[in-house]
């Protein structure tokens, strides 16, 4: 298992970057480095960061489990890093939507909020996201104390809409939002079994505390 010191030097900082190779691998192609952004550049970019900001929210889901199933509580040092990338593509993916198809035509803008039923429930998911950033430091999780966890819990429902947000615009093939949809009803059904578990077994505590000498057969 790696140190602390190990994560924070290098394990980290390598996540960083490699989260970071998206936006450079479309700024090389911006420039026509080892690619292009194909005709239509502002789909190319919009579509890349929606893309990567679902993968990191689904990469974020998956820390806890998987720190579980493979014993691997350094696993949690990454995981603000990687919820914190997922809402910096979303929002690119937003403000590429906002700023270069959009114009900045407000009315256009509102109305597609309003009536495109994929544009609203992205929209949905980016304002639920917004919370869950801007109490995402040590400070905020201390303030908040159980309620952290509460307000943290978001991040499913807003996967869920984030999928949906997909699927509802995609024309035949449906495999990738698929995936994406599989892979977090795994993640969601781990936890509801983990919570149903640990209550079970608080139930059963005080029956066991009850018993004389607390014998548990
Ligand atoms: C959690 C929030 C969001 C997630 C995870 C997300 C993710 C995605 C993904 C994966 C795609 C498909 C990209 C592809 O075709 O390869 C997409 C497309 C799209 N998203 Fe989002 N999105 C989010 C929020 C938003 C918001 C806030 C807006 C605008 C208000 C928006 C507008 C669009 C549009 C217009 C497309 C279609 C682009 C096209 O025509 O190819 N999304 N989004």
């Amino acid at each position: 298992m790696p140190s602390v010191v190990a994560v924070r030097r290098y394990i980290k900082p390598s996540l960083f970057l490699a989260c970071l190779l998206p936006v450079i691998l479309l700024l090389l192609h911006a420039f026509n480095i080892g690619g292009t952004l194909g005709t239509n550049p502002v789909e190319m970019i919009q579509d890349t960061m929606g893309q990567w900001g679902l993968r990191m929210l689904i990469i974020t889901l998956a820390v806890t489990p998987l720190r579980d199933w493979f014993n691997a509580p350094w696993l949690i040092m990454l995981r603000r890093m990687l919820g914190l990338f997922g809402f910096f593509y979303v929002l690119m993916h937003f403000l590429t939507w906002l700023i270069l198809d959009q114009d900045l035509y407000w009315p256009g803008i509102l109305t597609d909020v309003a009536k495109r039923p994929f544009i609203t429930i992205g929209f949905a998911a980016l304002l639920m996201l917004i919370p869950l950033a801007v109490t995402s430091t040590n400070r905020m999780m201390r303030r908040l104390g159980k309620r952290w966890k509460t307000l943290h819990r978001l991040i499913y429902p807003i996967a869920l809409l984030g999928v949906w947000h997909y699927w509802w615009q995609v024309k035949a093939d449906i495999r990738e939002p698929l995936l994406y949809l599989s892979i977090v009803a795994v993640l969601l059904a781990w936890r509801v079994w983990k919570k149903w578990r640990s209550s079970a077994r608080r139930r059963a505590a005080p029956a066991v505390a009850r018993t004389p000498g607390g014998a548990t057969d």
